[in-house]
Order: C-alpha cells, then sequence, then structure tokens
C-alpha cells in the first residue's frame, strides 16, 4: 500500500462516511499551489471552498497564528482579549454595520442571525417568526441552517425541521413580494448563490427585497459567507449595488483557512440581543482572531478585492474563448470577481476528475457547473495555467 492508500483505509475505517472525497492526500501547500502526499503539484483554484483567500502558507498569516500561539490561544468569552476587540471594530468599520460577533463557522454565524432575527421580529409582535429564504441556496448544516437552505436534498432525513422557513424562487422578486407578511421577521439571501450554482441575479433584486424588508419591518439577512471578503471585486458582494442589510454573516476567507465566522448587525437589530441571549466557548478566541486580524490587514493593503475584479475579468474572457472553441459542451460562464461558475452542458464530476490528474484542483456544483473560487492574489500566469489545463480536459472530454 502507498501511503496515500494507507490515509485513505484508514479515513475509511474510522471516519463518519459523510465525505465522497476526491482520492488524493494532501500535505502542504505555497500559494494558489498544494502538494499530495506522494509529491504531485497542484493549481489550487478550490481554496478550500473559497476559504483560503491569501492562498496557502502566507508569511504574514504564518506569522500571526505562530506569534498568537505562543501568547494565548484560547481564554473563552468570560474574558476581554485585544484581538478579538480588534476584530470586531476592524468588521464594523469595513463594514458600516454597528456590532460583531465571532463564532466559529459560517453555519454558526447563520444560525445566530437566524437566533437573533427571531428575537427581533418577538419584540415587534408575538408571531413576526417567519423566515423567508430562496430556492437553490446553501447557509449551512445544523438544523436550523439546513431547513433555511432550499434545497431539499440537506433536509431529508432530519425531520421534525424547525418550524417557520418557507422558500421562494431565487432572482424572483415578484414572488418574494407574494411570500412577504407582517409575519415575517426575516429575509435571507445569499447575494451570488454559491453551492447552488454560482447563480448571480439582476441588481434589482435585491434592492427590491431591501425595500420589501422596509415596508413590512422584516430584517434582510444577506449571507456572504462565499460572496464576502473580497472574492466579487469589493468586500462584500452587497457593497456593488449599495444594499445594506440588518444582519450579515461572514466566514470561509475571514481566517485565511483558520475556523472562524462572524455575524454583523445594525443596532437597531442588535438591541434584542441581552446578555446570556447567545454564546460560544470557542467563537472569537485570540488565536482565531489573531488570523482573521492579519488576513484582513493582508486584503486591505494589498486591495485584494480588486485584484479579483482584475483577475476575474481575465479569467472569464478566458472561459468564454473556451466557450468559443467547444460550443457543444459549455452552456454558460457567469461569475463577479473571482467567484466564477461554468455551466456545462453535461456533469462535470469527470472533468473535475480529469483537471485533477492534470495537476489542477476545482469542483463541480449543482450537477454541471464547473466552480473557480481561487486564492483572490493570483497572476494572470495562474489563470493562464489554470485555462491550459481546462483547454486539455475539453479537448479530451468533447
Ligand atoms: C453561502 C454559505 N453559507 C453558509 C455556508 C456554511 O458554512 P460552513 O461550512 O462554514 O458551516 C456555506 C458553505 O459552503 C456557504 O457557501
Amino acid at each position: 500500500m502507498t501511503n496515500a492508500e494507507q490515509v485513505m483505509a484508514t479515513e475509511s475505517k474510522y471516519y463518519l462516511p459523510v465525505f465522497a472525497r476526491y482520492p488524493i492526500v494532501l500535505e502542504r501547500g505555497e500559494g494558489p499551489y498544494v502538494w499530495d502526499i506522494e509529491g504531485k503539484k497542484y493549481l489550487d483554484f478550490l481554496a478550500g471552498i473559497a476559504v483560503n483567500i491569501l492562498g496557502h502558507a502566507h508569511p504574514r498569516l504564518v506569522a500571526a497564528i505562530a506569534g498568537q500561539a505562543g501568547k494565548l490561544i484560547h481564554v473563552s468569552n468570560l474574558y476581554y482579549t485585544a484581538e478579538q476587540t480588534k476584530l470586531a471594530k476592524t468588521l464594523v468599520e469595513l463594514t458600516g454595520l454597528d456590532r460583531a460577533f465571532i463564532c466559529n463557522s459560517g453555519a454558526e454565524a447563520n444560525e445566530g442571525a437566524i437566533k437573533l432575527a427571531r428575537k427581533y421580529g418577538k419584540t415587534l409582535a408575538a408571531d413576526k417568526v417567519e423566515i423567508i429564504t430562496a430556492e437553490h441556496s446553501f447557509h449551512g448544516r445544523t438544523l436550523a441552517t439546513l431547513t433555511a437552505t432550499g434545497q431539499p436534498k440537506y433536509r431529508q432525513g432530519y425531520e421534525p425541521l424547525p418550524g417557520g422557513f418557507s422558500y421562494v424562487p431565487f432572482g424572483d422578486l415578484a414572488a418574494l413580494e407574494k411570500a412577504v407578511s407582517a409575519k415575517t421577521c426575516a429575509v435571507m439571501l445569499e447575494p451570488i448563490q454559491g453551492e447552488g450554482g454560482v447563480n448571480i441575479p439582476d441588481p434589482s433584486y435585491l434592492e427590491g427585497a431591501r425595500e420589501l424588508c422596509d415596508k413590512y419591518g422584516a430584517l434582510l439577512i444577506l449571507d456572504e459567507i462565499q460572496s464576502g471578503m473580497g472574492r466579487t471585486g469589493k468586500l462584500l458582494a452587497w457593497q456593488q449595488i449599495g444594499v445594506k442589510p440588518d444582519i450579515m454573516t461572514l466566514a470561509k476567507g475571514l481566517g485565511g483557512g483558520v475556523p472562524i465566522g462572524a455575524i454583523l448587525a445594525t443596532d437597531e437589530a442588535a438591541k434584542a440581543f441581552h446578555a446570556g441571549d447567545h454564546g460560544t466557548t470557542f467563537g472569537g478566541n485570540p488565536l482565531a482572531c489573531a488570523a482573521a486580524n492579519a488576513t484582513l490587514a493582508v486584503l486591505v493593503e494589498e486591495d485584494l478585492p480588486a485584484n479579483a475584479a482584475k483577475m476575474g475579468k481575465y479569467m472569464v474572457d478566458a472561459l468564454n474563448g473556451l466557450k468559443g472553441k467547444y460550443p457543444a459542451l459549455i452552456a454558460e460562464v457567469r461569475g463577479q470577481g473571482l467567484i466564477i461558475g461554468m455551466r456545462m452542458t453535461k456533469p462535470g464530476k469527470d472533468m473535475v476528475n480529469a483537471c485533477m490528474a492534470a495537476g489542477a484542483l476545482i469542483n463541480c456544483t449543482a450537477g454541471d457547473v464547473l466552480r473557480f473560487v481561487p486564492p483572490l492574489n493570483i497572476g494572470t500566469n495562474h489563470v493562464d495555467e489554470m485555462i491550459a489545463i481546462l483547454d486539455k480536459v475539453f479537448a479530451a472530454e468533447q
């Protein structure tokens, strides 16, 4: 047995069998590249599913984590730490919202956002508890967030589910208008659906959702877990169109790979929470916050959102070039900054595997959409390398 086979055999014996993993064992990374345990190099255009925004082993992130680990890793939220306070202040200043809460993951951030919306609704009316989300959305794997997720496959088998959730077609303002009522405490949307297939609504959709929330006294929750942290070309996708939410959530890229999530809220929404209403043991610990502070510092100083916009345009143009070359294989290219989807005319799984064999990591979402969410500090040379691999894979596939 090779080392890789040994790791995979051990996993299949001891790990809960919930993941359908690709058959490689990753060992180290540098910039936009990772190496497997057998020494094979891959261009990483999946970046831990839109997480490693600085690439792998970024020296400033490594130094921040190592420095903080040698000082203080964890103390609980019974005490103050300067790293957590600094992160909350930075997030508030960068987003224009008023208050932050730090947790450990995207699902946890959304779970907290849902709890805050419920509490807020009840300050207005006992039955103002309903939450509307979009079909094809993805909000996480906890019971409340998988219920918020507008894809039945994630809910099946977990009934009874928390009540009070309903779903509307994404991008359809008339459907949202029909669904919203005085009982709605929140409308929860991804500005761009990531797991749902990189679905980008018309800007008027979020504007209309904002207006409907204002009209009915409901909160607009924007899940920026995949679309945020500079990926679309601005720090947050909603900043592209100026539709400000009442609550927003972050995770994925926030810690550059260290697990962390955040809830941001306006003062108006935040006043529904009082001491004891929500909490976490690990959330906001100094190690994770130091990683997020370093990641945000690099993102701002190097203007990574601007690079994402530039590289995104370069890549979409190149992908459209491939679309011209392989019209029977490629149906559509859609993207904003460095969240890019390429809808194929057949399931994408085999092409993902072929890319991996050719030395590039991507994935397929919604069955037929190849998804590219690389680190935000890539250059045109990395895009060219990805396009050359795709060209080879498509030539063999058509
Ligand atoms: C938009 C969105 N929300 C929430 C989540 C859940 O985040 P996590 O896996 O960190 O719980 C994801 C993960 O893919 C996501 O893309």
